[in-house]
């Protein structure tokens, strides 16, 4: 007998998308999708901080999985931080009303290796977070694991702090001492690799690079230091078996020279068009993104006419996953969120 027609049931929407297989829609799910606009997350932070939502593995879990019960979103993103892998090196770090702070700023002192003293053991309470978002979350929702990309943290852990957009004092030590940076780079991809092949061990589905701060140094630059780590990353990932997505923020035409050497999903910022990108981006590797959050300040009329346009582009293109081209801001609207959320799954995608 014929088994039954497959449907998207079978497997998770996003793995599948992931994988190259036929969906009737794209998957949908948000970058910083947990915290930050939920009304059910700002209630938990009145009663515990931050800290203690990713350190405990029910509370972690928990908040890992609210935006799939509240939104209805087809995967959960880890609830972590890109800054617990430095944290991890040594540097003491707090989370402040005015975002990361972390005890020393590298790039101030004359030594900075001399800070740094890895310890693979102080990322077990995530894994504790995941082995216990496994048990409790539904099967046909895939869960992403994630970490910063290699310029991104090094930003942090050289400026100490995360409230300067464009990172003077990181950027001066980059070009001051391209030797100094590589070395750091270095350090920092093998814990990362550490990390991921912890993450990978306790059951992610999907990995995602976050390079938010890729644009701020020149490309080439980016190329020559940083790049080389991705690639290892991307590597590690494929003899893992794990799909990986990377998301260099701002890097402009430099996304036409990302080969499926360095990903398999390429997140594409808000700044690019998505057809553009479609053109520029090796067709080998599949896209994400890219709605600017900020749209959603708009009235729904606004908001539809441009999700049409993507849908119009859902049509032609399977490997695409439907996402924002930077993560969610407090002070997004949470009801828009919903009513985009609602709108994206149930649209005719003409597929
Ligand atoms: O949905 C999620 O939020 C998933 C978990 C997640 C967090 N941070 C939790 C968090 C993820 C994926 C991140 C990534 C992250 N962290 C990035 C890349 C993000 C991107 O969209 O490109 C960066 C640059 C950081 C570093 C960081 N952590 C900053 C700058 C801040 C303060 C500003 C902000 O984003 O809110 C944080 C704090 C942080 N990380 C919060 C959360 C939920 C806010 C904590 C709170 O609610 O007080």
């Amino acid at each position: 007998m014929d088994s039954a027609p497959k449907t998207d049931r079978d497997k998770p929407l996003l793995l599948k998308t992931l994988s190259g297989e036929y969906t009737s829609r794209p998957p949908v799910w948000y970058m910083r999708q947990a915290g930050r606009v939920l009304p059910s997350y700002l209630e938990l932070k009145k009663k515990h901080s931050f800290w203690q939502m990713m350190k405990d593995p029910e509370l972690g879990a928990r908040v890992t999985l609210l935006p799939v019960d509240d939104l209805g979103v087809d995967a959960a993103i880890l609830f972590s931080d890109i800054l617990v892998v430095p944290y991890a090196m040594g540097m003491g770090l707090e989370f402040t009303d005015n975002g990361p702070v972390f005890e020393t700023a590298l790039s101030k002192r004359d030594k900075p290796f001399q800070h740094l003293d890895p310890q693979p053991a102080k990322l077990e309470y995530i894994y504790r977070v995941i082995t216990s978002v496994k048990k409790s979350k539904p099967p046909h929702i895939p869960l992403i694991g994630f970490c910063g990309g290699p310029l991104t943290v090094l930003c942090y852990m050289l400026e100490g702090l995360g409230k300067k957009a464009d990172f003077p004092e990181a950027v001066k030590f980059i070009y001051k001492s391209k030797k100094d940076t590589k070395r750091l780079v270095d350090m920092l991809l093998e814990m990362s690799l550490e990390y991921i092949r912890g993450q990978v061990r306790h059951g992610i589905d999907v990995f995602q690079l976050f390079e938010t701060h890729a644009g701020l140094i020149p490309w080439e630059l980016y190329k020559e230091v940083f790049l080389p780590a991705v690639k290892t990353i991307a590597g590690e990932l494929r003899d893992l078996n794990i799909p990986f997505i990377y998301f260099p923020k701002d890097i402009g035409t430099g996304i036409g020279d990302v080969s499926a050497d360095y990903c398999d999903f390429l997140s594409v910022d808000w700044q690019t068009p998505i057809r553009q990108a479609r053109k520029m981006v090796d067709p080998e590797i599949g896209l994400q993104g890219n709605l600017d959050p900020r749209l959603l300040y708009s009235e729904k009329p606004e908001i539809e006419k441009v999700l049409k346009n993507y849908i119009e582009f859902g049509k032609e293109h399977q490997n695409w996953i439907f996402n924002l081209g930077h993560g969610f801001k407090p002070g997004i609207p949470y009801e828009k969120v919903k009513y985009m959320t609602d709108y994206l799954k149930t649209a005719d995608w003409h597929r």
